[in-house]
């Protein structure tokens, strides 16, 4: 299904406190990585705590389409019946990924190397973005493709029937690409080999281990070196999914920003590779706390208590840590706007190619609501308005991204005037339960009449 078919304009207002616990739901990359190993691996594999956002639906949907079977239990509760590396059967209809890159790149990547086509395609967003970063490197294993312009979809993939292994240095810090290439990998034989300058997200790799197969990770003079040797037989597995820290990001700065606030979030993976908005909120002076750091289904978890920190002030994020926090730059953003001083982001081209272009679209939206923002190809400032707090009073478009729309809500609770958001359909792709969640600790964002 393909988000945003009717605008849902929504608009929040500032002066409530936050308080109470926002259980946050699963890990959107996690989740996906779970029903597609599960199809992969020969036998039943139980997830536990799965997003059942519109992104990970869609690629429920997707292996169904190749062949497994997939069961919804009970809410979070899925079986997937796998078909085993290899065994993907040809999808008699088109696969449409909705709104998720992450779908559409780590599917194109599960089915490369096995010799059936399969048509792809996504809703307005992803239509527009970039898929030769993934379909270069399928090429070498054999794969064809044949897609739009620019490589754009709609696109059909011929998998490789004879298939050989790859070495590839990733051209773009991307979980997404290298994740594609570990799941084509999978079905060549031999060792497949990503090479990564910088480390991204390393669910792939964990889980890839937890289903049984080969994989090692080496630091060397090019990077971090990833190697999976092909073929292997994937046992199913029981899986609990941690909640997703990028979700659990709104909740937390909404505490941050919104005075008076108190808010505990339980359970929040905090993978290494995913957990740098905590850091530079810290540094930023968030009154921000873990408390009982744990694991759960191999992952690092830990309850996060966050409470209104009035002495916020503006950072420099390194860039080396960018690819922990890429999601969290646009609400890193809305803190950015309420601090005292300049908030500095390099090295973050990426934004530019997700749902959105995110640096775009929240200098659009800020700008909209008084905040000053400077922008170049891989780089952006916001200017914290401090004391004299964000105008606000301003409607802003979330540009079919979900974290734009969610990004903004966060804001206007903390602004002098409300803020509304032109659509917040697209929440439902990563946070299907947003609404509730912040109404329910206190925060006043409401829907609007929807547009005719
Ligand atoms: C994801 C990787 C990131 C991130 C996306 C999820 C993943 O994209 O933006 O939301 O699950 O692998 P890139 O890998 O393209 O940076």
């Amino acid at each position: 299904m393909s988000a945003g078919n009717r605008p849902q304009p929504m608009t929040a207002r500032p002066g409530a406190r936050l308080h109470g616990t926002a259980q946050v739901p699963g890990d959107k990359s996690v989740s996906h990585r779970a029903l597609i190993l599960g199809a992969l691996a020969v036998g039943e594999t139980r997830i536990d705590g799965l997003l059942e956002g519109q992104d990970v639906l869609d690629t429920a949907e997707a292996m169904r389409a190749f062949g497994a079977t997939v069961h919804r239990d009970a809410p979070g509760r899925w079986r997937v019946h796998g078909v085993g590396v290899g065994g993907f059967a040809e999808p008699g209809r088109v696969i449409d990924c909705g709104n998720s890159g992450t779908g559409v790149r780590l599917i194109m990547g599960a089915m490369a190397t096995t010799p059936i086509a399969a048509t792809f395609t996504g809703d307005a967003s992803l239509v527009k973005r970039p898929m030769a970063r993934v379909t270069d490197p399928l090429s070498l294993f054999g794969a064809q493709t044949l897609g739009r312009t620019g490589g754009r979809l709609p696109m059909t993939v011929l998998g490789a029937r004879d298939p050989v292994p790859v070495r590839y240095a990733l051209p773009v810090p991307s979980a997404q690409v290298k994740s594609a290439v570990l799941l084509a990998g999978l079905n060549a034989p031999g060792r497949t080999v990503v090479i990564e300058r910088e480390a991204t997200r390393d669910h792939s790799e964990r889980m890839l281990r937890g289903f049984g197969a080969e994989v090692t990770v080496e630091d060397g003079a090019e990077g971090r070196v990833i190697a999976l040797t092909g073929q292997p037989e994937l046992r199913p597995q029981q899986l609990s999914v941690p909640r997703d820290p990028s979700s659990g990001a709104f909740p937390v700065c909404a505490a941050l920003i919104a005075e008076g606030s108190e808010v505990r979030v339980p359970g929040v993976g905090l993978n290494p590779t995913r957990a740098g908005l905590f850091d530079t909120l810290r540094e930023m002076g968030a009154d921000l706390t873990f408390e009982n750091a744990r694991e759960e289904g191999g992952e690092p978890v830990a309850d996060l208590v966050a409470r209104f920190s009035p002495d916020l002030k503006g950072v420099e994020v390194p860039p080396a840590r960018a690819a922990s926090m890429i999601d969290e730059y646009p609400v890193l953003a809305a803190v950015a706007a309420c601090a005292e001083g300049r908030t500095v982001m390099r090295g973050v081209g990426e934004l530019r190619v997700k749902e959105s272009d995110r640096i775009d679209a929240m200098a659009e939206g800020l700008r909209a609501c008084g905040v000053t923002v400077e922008e170049g190809p891989d780089w952006w400032i916001v200017h914290g308005r401090g004391a004299g707090g964000v105008p606000g009073g301003a409607q802003v478009a979330s540009r079919l991204d979900h974290r734009i729309a969610m990004s903004f809500l966060v804001l206007g609770l903390a602004a002098r005037a409300p803020i509304t958001v032109d659509d917040a359909a697209p929440i439902v792709t990563s946070f299907p339960d947003f609404l509730p969640l912040m109404q329910g600790l206190g925060a006043v964002i409401t829907p609007e009449q929807k547009a005719a």
